[in-house]
């Protein structure tokens, strides 16, 4: 079996009184187009955030690659998106990704940089104007250029389409669905269900803090016995059996 990318053990994380995530069992293949799908609330950036030891997990174990999620190690081949992505206001475009690529130790060669504003439908004339200036759209953009410019084995992207119109969604998706390609790991997070059915080969449906499937987005319709994914995935958060 390959290595796994990334892997939950028994995860359990409360907020109060409140257990957001109830013991959560998952794993994810190195190379696997992941997305992990739910209504707003259920806990998607919660389960991101005990990943990225952002915060304190009352119970389970978590892996990168075989390391402890607490080890620095861990964090060594991923980047990762923020559902919320605010560079600092007062940097250009450029001086952002230069600041992130000399983080990771990589040479920022201006022509891969204005490939990949071409490849995201930004024009190159942004990169050196303060993102404070930038829309919403331009500055999610900005964040995922970032990331893929890293080129990580692994990316965690909380919401990467959103603020996003279609032609950007479009251009976005083709991006990540050439990470596969690469052999790179994607784990994203969305609540728009057309984009999992478009990239994923495996997701996971997370409701009221437990995992309520696990499996590629045709056998979630399969399961439901529905043609599309928005019913399948309604019915699979109505439904009580856990699966
Ligand atoms: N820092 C926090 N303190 C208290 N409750 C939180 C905190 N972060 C998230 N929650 C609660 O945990 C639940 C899951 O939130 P979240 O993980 O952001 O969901 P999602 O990303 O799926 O929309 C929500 O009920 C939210 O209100
Ligand atoms: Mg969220």
């Amino acid at each position: 079996m390959a290595q796994a990318a990334v892997r939950f053990e028994q995860v359990r994380k409360n907020y109060g009184r409140q257990a957001v995530l109830q013991g959560i069992d998952l794993d994810i293949a190195a190379g696997m187009s992941f997305g992990l799908v739910g209504i707003n609330g259920a806990g998607k950036t919660t389960l991101i955030k005990c990943l990225l030891d952002f915060c304190h997990v009352d119970a389970g174990r978590i892996e990168i690659f075989g390391n402890r999620h607490t080890d620095n190690r861990a964090r060594a081949r991923l980047a990762f998106l923020p559902e919320r992505f605010m560079p600092p206001y007062f940097l250009t475009g450029r001086d952002f990704l230069s600041y992130m690529l000399t983080l990771d130790k990589r040479a920022v060669e201006d022509e891969r940089v204005h490939a990949m504003f071409a490849a995201l439908d930004l024009e190159a004339a942004a990169l050196d104007k303060p993102v404070r200036s930038y829309s919403k759209g331009m500055t999610q953009k900005l964040g995922l250029a970032a990331c893929l410019l890293a080129e990580p084995d692994l990316l965690i992207l909380d919401e990467p389409m959103s603020g996003l119109d279609p032609l950007a969604r479009a251009s976005v998706k083709q991006l990540l669905r050439r990470l596969r390609e690469q052999g790179r790991t994607l784990f994203f997070t969305s609540h728009a269900l057309s984009d999992v059915e478009e990239i994923c080969e495996h997701m996971v449906v997370l409701h009221r803090g437990s995992l309520r499937f696990s499996g590629s987005p045709r056998a979630l319709m399969q399961r439901y016995a529905c043609d599309a994914m928005e019913p399948a995935f309604l019915k699979c958060i109505e439904s009580d059996s856990h699966g």
